[in-house]
């Protein structure tokens, strides 16, 4: 199958789509972005949440079929030629980051609370990041990082 989809404001068309074929093995293995992380495959660590029309998803649970003629932005796409964006300068700056493996899907869920909630509570930080688990960090330094960013955002 075809899928004709826009990833990180470029449109992509990717031939010999398997049926099934989740969208998150199409856009490490056949767009080349490694990015969003492959954890668990059911939709139960959140390490793969990229934004699906501006929503953030589990890329493990959605077939690159459901993307056709759909917008995707990944951790890849968070940034801009001028820098990072500012939840990723804050994961940084807080030491939020140790394996890496869930980083990408907690930024890309950072970063929509912060667009919908410039200033959180810390339960709303929680509640938001629920879903993305993380085993080496104890997640005060996740909140911490959030804290830093939006601050910094104003
Ligand atoms: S890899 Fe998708 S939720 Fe874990
Ligand atoms: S930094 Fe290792 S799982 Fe979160």
């Amino acid at each position: 199958m075809r899928v004709t989809l826009t990833v990180n404001n470029a449109v992509e068309t990717v031939e010999d789509v398997r049926p099934g074929e989740s969208l998150l093995f199409t856009l490490r293995e056949r767009l080349g972005l490694p990015g969003s992380k492959n954890a668990c495959e059911q939709g139960e660590c959140g390490s793969c949440t990229v934004y699906l029309d501006g929503r953030p998803v589990c890329s493990c649970l959605v077939a690159a079929g459901q993307a056709e003629g759909r917008s995707v932005r990944t951790v890849e796409g968070l940034g801009t030629d001028a820098g990072l964006d500012p939840i990723q300068e804050a994961f940084v700056a807080a030491g939020a980051v140790q394996c890496g493996f869930c980083t990408p899907g907690l930024l890309v869920q950072s970063h929509d609370l912060l667009e919908h909630n410039p200033n959180p509570t810390d339960a709303e930080i929680r509640e938001a990041l629920a879903g993305n688990l993380c085993r080496c960090t104890g997640y005060e330094k996740i909140l911490d990082a959030v804290r830093l960013a939006a601050a910094q955002r104003g």
